[in-house]
Order: C-alpha cells, then sequence, then structure tokens
C-alpha cells in the first residue's frame, strides 16, 4: 500500500499545486495551516512530515524558522525542492526517520496521517526526534459522516480512472478525536489537545466556499462536530525516559 502512495504523488505531483496552492484550494490550505501553526513554537527547527510540495515549510520559514521535509515521494520533493531549495528535502517513511533523538524543536504534519500504517510509531519517531518541551501539531482528515463513504468513492474513482490528487483506496485511517487523544498519550505526549477544524471544504464552488468559510468559525467554535479536519497537538515532557 505504501507503494501504491508514492506512485499515487509521484504521479500527481505536477497537478498538485494547483489544487491546493491556488483558489479555493489555497485558501482552504492557509486555514489549517494556521491552526497548525498556532499550536507550534515560531522560529524554531522545524520537521514536516509528509510535507509533500513544501507548502507548509514554506509558510514555517517565512515566520522565521527553518524547516526540514521529509516525504514518500520523490516527486513531491522535487516540486518542494523547486519552491526553495535552500532547506533540506528528505525522501523517506515518517514511520522510520533518519534524524538522530531530540533534534527538533518542532513536528509537523498535514494532511498525511491517514497514510500511515502504523501511527503508533510514527508518532514514537516524532517523540524521539522532539527536544525535551518540543511540540508537534498535524491535521488530518477526521472519522465522520462524511469520511464513511471516501473509500468508496476512492474505489469508483480509481475505476473511472479519475486523475485526482489524493483519489484511490490507500487502506487510510480516519480517527475519531478520542482516538487520536489516545494516540498521542500512548506515544508519551503530554498536553494533548484535539479539536476539529475546517467547514469550507475545497471541493465546493467558490461562492458556496465563501459561504461556508463565513460561518466557519461559528462551526468550529459551536457546531464542531460538522467540521470534518482534526487538528491534534501534543508536547514532548522534559522527564521522557
Ligand atoms: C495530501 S498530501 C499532503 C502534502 C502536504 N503535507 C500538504 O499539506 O500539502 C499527502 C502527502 O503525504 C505523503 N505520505 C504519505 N504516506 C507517507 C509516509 N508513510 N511517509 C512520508 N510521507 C507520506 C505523500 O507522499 C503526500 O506527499
Amino acid at each position: 500500500m505504501t507503494e501504491k502512495v508514492r506512485r499515487h504523488y509521484d504521479e500527481v505531483a505536477e497537478i498538485y499545486d494547483l489544487r491546493y496552492d491556488k483558489g479555493v484550494g489555497r485558501s482552504y490550505h492557509a486555514h489549517i495551516s494556521e491552526q497548525v501553526m498556532a499550536r507550534l513554537p515560531q522560529g524554531g527547527r522545524l520537521l514536516d512530515i509528509g510535507c509533500g510540495t513544501g507548502l507548509f515549510a514554506e509558510r514555517y520559514r517565512q515566520r522565521g524558522g527553518r524547516a526540514v521535509g521529509l516525504d514518500l515521494s520523490p516527486g513531491m520533493i522535487g516540486r518542494a525542492r523547486n519552491r526553495f531549495g535552500n532547506a533540506d528535502w528528505v525522501v523517506g517513511s515518517g514511520e522510520t526517520l533518519p534524524f538522530r533523538e531530540a533534534r527538533f524543536d518542532a513536528v509537523s504534519s498535514l494532511l498525511a496521517f491517514s497514510y500511515f500504517h502504523d501511527p503508533d510509531r510514527m508518532l514514537a519517531e516524532s517523540i524521539r526526534v522532539l527536544r525535551p518541551g518540543g511540540k508537534i501539531a498535524l491535521c488530518t482528515l477526521g472519522r465522520n459522516f462524511l469520511t464513511a463513504g471516501l473509500p468508496a468513492l476512492h474505489s469508483l474513482g480509481e475505476l473511472a480512472r479519475v486523475r485526482q490528487v489524493g483519489m484511490g483506496s490507500f487502506g487510510e485511517h480516519y480517527y475519531s478525536g478520542a482516538q487520536m487523544a489516545d494516540l498521542f498519550q500512548h506515544a508519551g505526549f503530554i498536553d494533548v489537545k484535539v479539536s476539529r477544524c475546517s467547514f469550507a471544504h475545497l471541493n465546493l464552488a467558490r461562492p458556496v466556499y465563501e459561504l461556508a468559510r463565513k460561518v466557519e468559525p461559528l462551526v468550529e467554535s459551536r457546531l464542531p462536530y460538522l467540521a470534518f479536519n482534526l487538528v491534534a497537538s501534543g508536547r514532548r515532557p522534559h522527564d521522557r525516559r
């Protein structure tokens, strides 16, 4: 399955930014990036796992930080290198990080966590490479009535040979907020916080998207079960054994 994910992102690497770095896609990505950014220390050394074309790493860098991006797909990493060459871009798996212990102040991961077959291992690796007191924040599709139908939709997309970013049956996992909190705590993180975000979906037509964006803050604060992404964060304790 990992090979299938890699192949898929290699194939869509050239069109990825058209979806997430233009029009409503850019606005959507900016929104989730802010949610993740708000939970991380600024100006530190960041590892972005499943960095794709480097969209979040670039934002972190614009705020004065340094960033290393790691991704399974050489095609996506190639695009990230084109975005800005003067950063470390690494082809590799988020479940086996090729970095020494306590190297980073922050770890992020956007729209990639659902692909990890061994989320415990990804989180264990993340806490290992974080310095004591370092923070992790990620954003991923949560488990709800929308994502329940996605595997079937993905299979249909494959049958119809639709070339869509993220479309395919890759054995993704969608977690509830409680499951995500358990995963973080089990890995040893403290100050664990999980909330829901995103009501405006990038597939919506522009006017509908704009409307959904307007009510998004209300949905996120008052009707969170209608929001489809999870934002989860935690901190490596100082006395971790
Ligand atoms: C939807 S894209 C998100 C990219 C980027 N984080 C963003 O926000 O634009 C998912 C990315 O996760 C990467 N990915 C999936 N499984 C991975 C794994 N096990 N290790 C590292 N990267 C992975 C894919 O190659 C792809 O680039």
